[in-house]
């Protein structure tokens, strides 16, 4: 990109010799589904430490609604939930990844339950299976109606505090990757972290599993906890990872939509169980749309909610849950939700638009989660694994995070062999010290920038504009001049803000903020098409020759290509 968001390379300066230094084999940044997954795992090889940046229960998965997609059903198979997935996807998902992903669904889920993850069943005892949009058959398992990601959570937090060997940090902010040089291929070795309690440490780590999540915070409108500010991308970026397909940027297409109210999610289960989407006259308008109507792929929808907001001159959508016979028991959490405001599922319509929801692409990883990073692993939303193509299937990200999560986990173990995967041509000053002392004193390592002035500058205000132009120039609907308008906005405000050293999270998020932002807003330019979850209205039609995916690197102005693994 411009040179701006590529010459800083961490986000203080430092003297890693003058920090609190902690060792561990394995550091897992994040602590969401794939982050305990991996942590389970690792911890069958080594110590672990967990960095959660809030507390466990604020992550992105404890939030989920939806449920873990899953052909568990006799009735279903692997190969149709397959052909689903590759259908979203709209030509970019990575056959391989999905194979390995959608076929280890049925074991994790059996794992789970071994685990003591309470799944809703009939009462026969049959697990109950939702429906949500894309999908050809009923497979979404769930918990507590609508409360799936919160006892996921539990479970994965109980094991993994069960574990032998691993440590839980949390409220503790991972602000860099460290590596030994800045040159690109430079290995991780761990990171460099800020608590409230214990100021900056620094973790040294063999290996690293970057399982930070999204970047909801990117847009106005998210359906996202405040924590999800993309902090994995941009420290991946800085530390010269190569990131994917970064144009994709899944909206959901029902949140709430009142004055005053959260965007909460309203899940698409809902319409899984029989809601309609009405147009301002009472018209059920997607039935003209797709032959699935409210169970097309999102992108669909959203899109189609978009335009029939415009036609019908910014009024609301409305969601219809008239028909649903026991919409409390079913759905408790969004019961209560709606009887904040006031609403009655039984008889109220709901105004619902669509918002932010998940970040398609990030760190580029092979099979078993490298990134092209020596030491560097990368698990979850933050990864781009090629599963989701250029449109995630519904409720495919718990279950990709399970499965990714352990086979990294378990992968890791090779930055303690000698032999496998080399981490560098030859090892840069301190990497030895820590692959082969283990306990070694680390070597300093100085920053390349120097403090500037911080100045008088309106962090909260950055961050608003930032994020309003993202969901106005940036959104469902692109084109060029509005893409140019964005990262004009976005290169401005990150002339005086990147180059300030800042002591809290909030300024280094905003940072991340603006790397991530500047990274989405140049690859929606860079992809003149439009294809799953990225809609160019200028360029309505898919590009044969823009099906590959494209690879942004830290010093490099444009993007490479790479095929689709097919
Ligand atoms: C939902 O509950 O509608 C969201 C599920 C998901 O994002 O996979």
């Amino acid at each position: 990109m411009d040179g701006q968001f590529d010459q800083r390379r961490y986000l203080i300066p430092f003297r890693s010799s003058l920090l609190p230094a902690i060792f561990t084999d394995t550091l897992v940044i994040g602590a969401g589904v794939a982050g305990l997954r991996a942590a389970i795992a690792a911890a069958s090889h080594g110590e672990v430490i967990v960095l959660s940046k809030g507390d466990l229960r604020s992550t992105n998965t404890a939030w989920a609604q939806g449920g873990i997609a899953s052909a568990v059903s006799p009735r279903d198979t692997v190969d149709s939930h397959i052909e689903d997935t590759l259908a979203a996807g709209a030509g970019l998902c990575d056959v391989d990844a999905v194979r390995t992903i959608v076929g280890a669904g049925p074991r994790h889920m059996t794992e789970l339950l071994g685990w003591g993850m309470q799944l809703d069943r009939n009462p026969q005892g049959e697990i109950l299976l939702g429906r949500e949009g894309g999908h050809a058959a009923s497979r979404i398992v769930h918990s507590n109606g609508d409360a799936t990601g919160a006892e996921l959570q539990r479970v994965l937090e109980q094991h993994t505090r069960a574990a032998a060997g691993v440590r839980i940090f949390e409220k503790c902010f991972a602000l860099d990757l460290i590596t030994p040089s800045n040159e690109p291929g430079s290995p991780v070795m761990g990171a460099i972290t800020h608590h409230p309690k214990y100021g900056l440490q620094v973790i040294w780590a063999k290996a690293t599993i970057l399982a930070s999540g999204g970047a909801g915070m990117l847009y106005r409108e998210t359906t996202n906890p405040t924590l999800a500010t993309a902090d994995g991308i941009a420290m991946a970026y800085r530390a010269g990872a190569t990131l994917a397909d970064m144009a994709f940027v899944q909206f959901h297409p029902t949140t709430l939509y009142l004055a005053g109210a959260s965007r909460s999610l309203i899940t698409e289960a809902i319409r899984g169980a029989g809601a309609h989407l009405l147009d301002a006259s009472g018209h059920r308008f997607m039935v003209e749309v797709h032959p699935m109507a409210e169970l097309a792929p999102r992108d669909v929808v959203s899109q189609a909610i978009v335009r029939q907001i415009a036609k019908q001159g910014g009024q609301n959508v409305l969601l219809d849950c008239r028909a649903i016979e026991g919409f409390g028991s079913r759905f408790p959490g969004i019961a209560a939700l709606l009887k904040r405001f006031e609403l009655e599922p039984a008889k109220d319509l709901i105004p619902v638009h669509p918002a932010m929801h998940y970040m398609v692409g990030g760190v580029r990883t092979d099979a078993a989660g490298r990134s092209d990073v020596p030491g560097l692993y990368v698990v979850g939303e933050a990864a781009s694994t090629g599963l989701h193509g250029a449109n995630r299937l519904a409720s495919n990200s718990l279950l990709e995070g399970l499965v990714m999560g352990e086979i990294a986990g378990r992968a890791c173990l090779e930055m303690r062999q000698p032999g496998t995967a080399d981490p560098s041509a030859g090892p840069a000053p301190g990497w030895a010290a820590v692959i082969g002392g283990g306990r070694a004193a680390p070597v300093p390592i100085i920053s390349d920038i120097r403090p500037s002035e911080r100045g008088e500058l309106d962090l909260t205000d950055v961050r608003s504009s930032l994020r309003s132009a993202m969901w106005r120039n940036v959104g469902i609907e692109r084109t060029a001049a509005k893409l140019a308008g964005a990262s004009e906005m976005i290169d401005f405000w990150a002339r005086y803000t990147l180059d300030k050293i800042f002591d809290d999270v909030s300024g280094w998020e905003t940072q991340n903020m603006l790397v991530a932002a500047a990274l989405v807003a140049k690859a929606a330019e860079w992809r003149r098409e439009s294809r799953g979850c990225h809609l160019r209205l200028d360029f309505p039609e898919q590009d044969a020759s823009r099906c590959v995916h494209d690879l942004w690197r830290r010093g490099r102005e444009a993007p490479a290509t790479m095929p689709v693994r097919t």
